[in-house]
């Protein structure tokens, strides 16, 4: 029967290898796609010098072809608290564990990408590199660690990465250098994170707080459109729109003011010299703190609380005050003198924020988009009551866009949180709060497009007199056969708490019948609390309807995971 084999099969094996020895095999994990970003680089960098590429999303490398490989460049995020991002879960799990192979003939180079205000920085490239070593590998060169200002690293790693590849790799033949990996978004659109489009602002409404006096919400949750026109640019529900904020100037002036500096000033970093309001309005995270900023205001300061704080048993306190503080807070709390230069090389640089698209083109026109927002503006304790106003910096730079203003935005696809390609496919959407956001484009897009499968939305937020968002769409959408289930959760309407991974379950015999019946599972919205019940939830559920062991649960859920059946778009 052995002769029976493919005659192939041998020859194939070196034919791969060769192909494998040929080319630089770049894999990326990233959850915010600074990473992706980063990757596709090197990608073009390296085709552009007539050098094979392959560039491969974490999740959709197989590993086995690991052994395979010659010279491998990883480039890859930390989350907070030490995970890898979601589409390198595998990938992270398979090189750190035992079934990875020995990989004598690797060459290797991590790009680790992180916040150092955590105390896990860049833990899960320090992983990576290492077990690669372990494993038998050649450390190519250096690994890079990139803190928020990510190009200070990431820069000088990627000419590293290029030029180790021009010395270790033979050209390519003409033909296959110009084969796209990808349609690159740069290909589409002339618009990218680094070069944003001015959207208009078509539509700035809240819809929140129209309930009675009594039930008015604190929240303030916003509808927001925003014309596309002209951009090029495109997306598919499941995408997230990138805002380039700028800081509220009563923040920035609040800085100066404090400071006792010069907004006219003009002051030099790096390359590029700016007024000092400029750099603080649009060029530098105001309401977000570092690690490195505390470090630096601390030996400014003189203070010895400050400086405590930094000491590494004390990881908690330290992520509390992150939390807690804004940057005018700790310059309020404990004064010290800056100078404009000085402030402006410790403050992190400024980061656009992303928000989960709430539209489908095929319902809004390809020239719209869609966001839900929560607007972000609080009073802090202490001080006099005018110093007292704090914000978020995208959502309130929204917020205080006029209809008709401009806003910087970008498109950052998710091609991890999609409609079932398999329109007959029932889908089971959990957003509480602004995690809707997406579920009203994938229903759109499913109306749209005529798809056969179910909908059932669970949604949830503290009152349904203010809170139910985008009410009468959804009772519009039930009405048409367009959302075939709605269940809700309004956590304060009654004594004890309600949350959706109540509703989910109570109806958990029927969700179980959903999942059996092929359903895909979408959650959006909280990821430190509601989404690790709302997954409990489920296991639950699995558990207790399937009839299986909690082990047997767990492997069910990992397995619709891994088959692209349970999706998570959560922050
Ligand atoms: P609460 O604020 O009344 O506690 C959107 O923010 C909704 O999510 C609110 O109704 C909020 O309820 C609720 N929520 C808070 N914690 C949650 C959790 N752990 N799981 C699910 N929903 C939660």
């Amino acid at each position: 029967r052995s002769q029976s084999l493919p005659a192939s099969r041998p020859a194939a094996v070196p034919a791969m290898e060769a192909q494998a020895a040929a080319r630089l095999t770049i894999v990326y994990g990233s959850q915010t796609g600074n990473a992706r970003r980063l990757a596709e680089q090197l990608a073009q960098q390296v085709e552009a010098a007539g050098l094979g590429a392959r560039l491969v999303r974490a999740d959709a490398y197989a590993t086995r072809e690991l052994k395979n490989e010659r010279h491998l460049a990883i480039v890859i995020s930390t989350q907070g608290d030490g995970d890898p991002p979601d589409d390198a879960r595998g990938f992270v799990e398979f090189i750190a564990g035992k079934r990875a192979p020995q990989l004598p003939d690797l060459r290797y180079a991590v790009l680790a990408l992180g916040d150092s205000s955590y105390p896990q920085f860049c833990a899960i490239g320090r992983r990576l590199d290492e077990r690669l070593a372990e494993l038998g590998a050649q450390r190519w060169f250096a690994r890079g660690e990139a803190d928020l200002d990510i190009d200070t690293v990431a820069t000088p790693w990627l000419a590293s990465a290029l030029a180790a590849a021009k010395e270790a790799l033979k050209p390519q033949a003409p033909l296959a250098t110009v084969t796209p990996l990808r349609p690159l978004a740069s290909a589409v659109s002339l618009y990218t994170r680094d070069n944003p489009f001015h959207a208009e602002l078509l539509v700035n409404q809240r819809i929140t707080g129209r309930g009675s006096e009594k039930v008015a919400s604190n929240k303030d949750i916003r509808h927001f459109e925003l014309s596309l026109a002209g951009s090029g640019l495109h997306y598919e529900p499941g995408d997230a729109l990138g805002v380039w904020p700028v800081n509220p100037p009563r923040l920035v002036e609040a800085v100066l003011a404090t400071l006792e500096l010069d907004g006219a000033q003009a002051v030099t970093h790096g390359a590029q010299t700016l007024p000092l309001r400029e750099w603080l309005s649009h060029r530098r995270e105001l309401t977000r703190l570092s690690r490195p900023f505390v470090a630096t205001h601390a030996a400014h300061a003189q203070s010895a609380v400050l400086n405590a704080l930094l000491a590494p048993d004390r990881a908690a306190d330290f992520t509390k005050l992150l939390a807690e503080n804004q940057v005018i807070d700790l310059l309020l709390a404990h004064p010290a003198a800056w100078s404009g230069e000085e402030l402006v090389a410790a403050l992190r640089p400024l980061a656009p924020r992303l928000y989960s698209i709430a539209s489908s083109t095929r319902a809004v026109g390809a020239e719209e988009v869609h966001l839900t927002v929560a607007h972000i503006e609080y009073e802090a304790a202490g001080g006099h009551t005018d110093e007292r106003l704090r914000w978020g910096a995208a959502s309130s730079f929204l917020a205080r866009t006029a209809e008709g203003g401009k806003v910087p935005v970008f498109i950052e696809p998710n091609e991890r949180f999609r409609v079932p390609k398999d329109g007959t496919r029932d889908v089971i959407l959990v957003g509480p709060g602004t995690g809707v956001a997406p579920f009203r484009g994938f229903v759109q897009e499913r109306a749209a497009t005529g798809a056969s499968g179910r909908n059932w939305l669970f949604f949830g937020n503290p009152h349904a007199r203010s809170d139910f968002l985008y009410q009468l769409e959804w009772q519009d959408a039930l009405k048409r056969g367009e959302l075939h289930r709605l269940d809700l959760a309004f956590s304060r309407d009654q004594a004890h708490k309600v949350y959706v991974q109540d509703r989910l379950r109570e109806h958990g015999a029927e969700v179980f019948a959903w999942l059996e019946g092929g359903a895909h599972v979408y959650v959006c919205g909280d990821a430190t609390r509601m989404a690790k019940d709302v997954h409990a939830a489920l296991l639950q559920i699995i558990a207790t309807h399937g009839g299986r062991s909690a082990d047997d649960a767990n492997d069910y859920l990992n397995d619709l995971q891994a088959q692209g059946r349970y999706s998570r778009d959560v922050y």
